[in-house]
């Protein structure tokens, strides 16, 4: 028995030091924790139950038949976060650069299979070279499996990439089948093919940070939702950002107890609005003065600006924000924006989260740009998130709402549940001066004419009392207490049940 013991002793230490000493240094060299280093500093404390330590890839080509390194580059388990169970595969790169061997994506779909049977989300830190090249079709027969596992999750557990280093060809599209991807500034990066195949085909000279570095994806792109300074203030990040989602789609996120009165008025939120209605304003402010003791995770806030998304909490529940940003395109809804926000709404939905959306959108974006890009079909998106979503809806408009966008912005058409305004709405098809040139475009060389039917439309239409009279608006709020209504809003929706009728599934504009 001793000699078991022993044994097994060796078998983990050796397992525990994956590619050697030496890679070890070297990973910590490029300034990156280890993959166990990582699961420690994510984790509860002493919680990590590890599977498959022993694990080994069976391929036998170039050398490999002699070549084993137990756990085969990948470290899978589970454990807690606050008390929270997660499941958790972490790639190690000091084992074959944390290749997907047949044998490690077997570890990875063991525990995605587990985490759905038991409802608990499932976070993936890659850090790897892609396919284990000497295996060829079984590596890539690998990723199918995760992938596969990925489709079957969506919706049903949450599922977080950290992409912590590599992550390029074929190996990328795990990640983007996840709901949250986050990156580590100048250590991560992920493209569909490299600098070097880009520069054969495209003759562009770019380099891996250029092409797909942290910076590149959660601003232009915007395949990426945030980025982190470096591995422990990601994870810390991702400890924290845990904590608002719930576990399944079968349980609600949890409460966290708060002093912030739900009741607290905000009497500075009064003069947020300019009097000048083309002035800009930030939007963010009220968002902080109005969710629980100011504390607002914003996802994605380096691309389309002109939205703004993220997780809150009013009275202790999690709430999911979706409000347009003035100070950026006047607000406007243009590609970028409807497909963040249209993902976002999805998400929630998904997981039980109320949505609250803040309205100051003057419309769609106009262009050639936009329509050859396919404002279209994009902009149907958001459309189609929000009137397919049955989670508690909480809209207000603060101030313009026109056109297709009033719509789309959760209006009560869409299954609003509570929609509020502010008394500087604007509920109109457009604002006064396009709307005056269209309709009175014989009087549009006389400019007295012109300011006088301006005048006229803007007092008919630029309040919320017009959509009020019509039941579209359900009450008409001072803006200092916009807290205490949303919160009152969302105890009485706490257990709202609305069914969509049965389908296989719908056909989003994708
Ligand atoms: C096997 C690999 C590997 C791979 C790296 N290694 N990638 N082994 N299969 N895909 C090994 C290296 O041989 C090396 O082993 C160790 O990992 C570290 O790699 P280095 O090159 O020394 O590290 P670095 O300089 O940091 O470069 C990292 C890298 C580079 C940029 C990831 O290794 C690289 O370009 N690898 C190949 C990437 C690739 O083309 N993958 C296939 C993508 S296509 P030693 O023993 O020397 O330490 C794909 C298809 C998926 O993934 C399809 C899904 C549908």
């Amino acid at each position: 028995m001793h000699d078991i013991i022993h044994q097994l002793d060796a078998k983990r230490e050796r397992a525990a030091l994956g590619g050697g000493q030496k890679r070890i240094d070297s990973q910590h060299g490029k300034g990156k924790l280890t993959a166990r280093e990582r699961i420690e500093m994510l984790l509860d404390e002493g919680t990590f139950e590890e599977w498959d330590m022993f694990k080994e890839h069976r391929c036998v080509d170039f050398d490999m038949a002699d070549n084993h390194v137990p756990g085969d580059g990948v470290v899978t388990g589970y454990g807690t976060i606050n008390g929270r169970m997660v499941f958790i595969f972490s790639q190690d790169f000091t084992v074959f650069g944390g290749a997907l061997s047949e044998a490690h994506a077997e570890k990875i779909c063991k525990i995605m299979d587990k985490a759905m049977q038991v409802g608990a989300p499932v976070i993936g830190l890659n850090d790897s070279g892609g396919a284990r090249i000497q295996e060829g079709v079984a590596a890539l027969g690998g990723y199918a499996e995760v992938f596969q596992r990925n489709v079957m999750a969506s919706g049903v557990i949450p599922q977080i990439s950290m992409i912590m280093g590599p992550c390029a060809g074929g190996a990328v599209y795990s990640p983007a089948m996840t709901d949250f991807i986050f990156m580590v500034k100048d250590s991560s990066y992920m493209f569909v093919t490299g600098p070097e195949v880009v520069k054969t085909v495209t003759h562009e000279e770019v380099t891996a940070e250029e092409l797909g570095g942290a910076v590149t994806h959660t601003s232009k792109s915007g395949v990426a939702d945030l980025s982190f300074e470096n591995d422990v203030d990601a994870l810390l990040m991702l400890r924290r950002f845990f904590n608002y989602l719930p576990l399944n789609n079968r349980e609600k996120p949890p409460i966290r107890q708060t002093d912030d009165p739900a009741d607290r008025l905000d009497y500075s939120l009064d003069t947020l609005v300019p009097d000048n209605t083309s002035k800009s304003y930030d939007i963010k402010e009220l968002i902080l003065k109005m969710v629980d003791d100011t504390d607002f995770f914003e996802i994605q806030p380096d691309h389309a600006k002109n939205i703004i998304i993220g997780f809150a909490r009013m009275e202790g529940q999690t709430v999911g924000i979706v409000a347009n940003q003035p100070m950026v395109l006047a607000g406007c809804l243009d590609i970028k924006s409807s497909i963040k926000a249209a993902r976002f709404v999805r998400f929630c939905d998904a997981f039980s989260i109320p949505i609250i959306t803040l309205v100051d959108v003057p419309g769609f974006m106009p262009g050639t740009a936009q329509e050859y890009g396919g404002i279209i079909k994009h902009g149907a998106k958001l459309l189609y998130a929000y009137a397919e979503c049955t989670v508690p809806k909480i809209t207000l408009i603060t101030r313009k709402a026109y056109g297709g966008a009033y719509d789309v912005m959760a209006s009560k058409h869409l299954r609003g549940d509570v929609n509020f305004a502010w008394p500087s709405a604007e509920i109109a098809v457009m604002g006064p001066k396009g709307a005056v040139e269209i309709i009175f475009r014989e009087e549009k060389n006389d400019p007295i004419k012109v300011a006088k039917r301006e005048a006229e439309y803007k007092a008919k239409f630029a309040n919320p009392f017009v959509a009020g009279a019509r039941g579209f608006i359900d009450d008409v709020i001072m803006p200092h207490e916009t807290r205490k209504r949303i919160c009152r809003s969302l105890a009485m929706l706490k257990n709202k049940k609305i069914e969509n009728p049965w389908r296989k599934h719908g056909n989003i504009p994708l």
